[in-house]
């Protein structure tokens, strides 16, 4: 039975995206049936591999939003080693609001996702920076949540907001949904304040907190505008590595 997992955190560029392409990549390559869902309208996701044309998408996550018996549709073959992607962009801003008034609001893109995830090892959903409905779909639809996080100074009550949010959805809609790891991202162990927020983080979520740490790595952050993951893009780069370990741990933990 596939996996669904959530990539969230209400932060803009924390690593939402990168984490989520990279690490879809990687499961591909290790011989698992992976989908990345584009839950973002900014379409990032589906720019990183490879759809740079994204304006006239008739086909998209915000199609299968409104209608969820549409999935199969939306979804598209990439280039890239068993990975699929259910491409997204800028109409999906309007999902929300076009959604406000139905009572199965909250679980559109699970009644979507449930038909297709017997199909998929695993399903991985990029998040727009927000709590918002969006977000509060891919909860409801996930077996698990990854919170990637930069070790910042605010970092932390982000991290206490964003657990009541997991929290809330855990008991209404979802009980099966589990925080299946922290990732740091854009790591930088030559700063005292990364060290320190490193410590509290291991002294409140020790057993929370992926041991793959990614550092900063400029071919990171050049791999998306070539639209390639950074496997294919620069595979001895330290983030390719350091992408490959931390997929492996998500391979032990769900
Ligand atoms: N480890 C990294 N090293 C260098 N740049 C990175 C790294 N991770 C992400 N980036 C860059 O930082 C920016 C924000 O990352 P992104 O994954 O888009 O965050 P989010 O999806 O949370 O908004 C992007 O330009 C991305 O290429
Ligand atoms: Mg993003």
């Amino acid at each position: 039975m596939g996996k669904i997992i959530t990539f969230a955190n209400q932060k803009g560029g924390v690593g939402k995206t990168t984490s989520a392409v990279n690490i879809a990549a990687e499961a591909g390559l290790a011989g698992k049936k992976v989908l990345l869902v584009d839950n973002d309208p900014q379409g990032n996701a589906t720019s990183a591999v490879g759809l740079f044309n994204k304006k006239n998408l008739t086909h998209s996550t915000y199609s299968t939003i409104i209608a969820p018996d549409t999935v199969r549709s939306s979804i598209q073959k990439t280039k890239f080693d068993n990975l699929d992607i259910m491409p997204s962009n800028i109409n999906l801003a309007g999902a929300e609001i076009e959604i406000i008034e139905f009572n199965d609001r909250h679980k559109r893109l699970k009644s979507a996702l449930d038909q297709i995830k017997d199909e998929y090892d695993y399903i991985f959903i990029d998040c727009p920076p927000t709590l918002g409905l969006l977000t509060v779909n891919a909860l409801v639809a996930s077996d698990g949540i990854i919170i990637p996080m930069q070790c910042e100074y605010f970092a932390l009550e982000g991290l206490a907001q964003l657990s009541v949010s997991v929290k809330k959805v855990k008991q209404m809609y979802n009980p099966k949904l589990e925080l299946v790891g922290i990732l740091i991202t854009m790591y930088n162990g030559r700063l005292n304040l990364s060290l320190q927020v490193m410590a509290e983080l291991k002294k409140y979520y020790s057993d929370k907190l992926f041991k793959t740490v990614i550092a900063r790595n400029v071919r990171l952050s050049e791999a998306p505008s070539y639209g390639k993951p950074i496997k294919y893009f620069d595979k001895h780069s330290k983030g390719s590595q350091a992408y490959a370990e931390v997929t492996q741990e998500i391979f032990e933990r769900i």
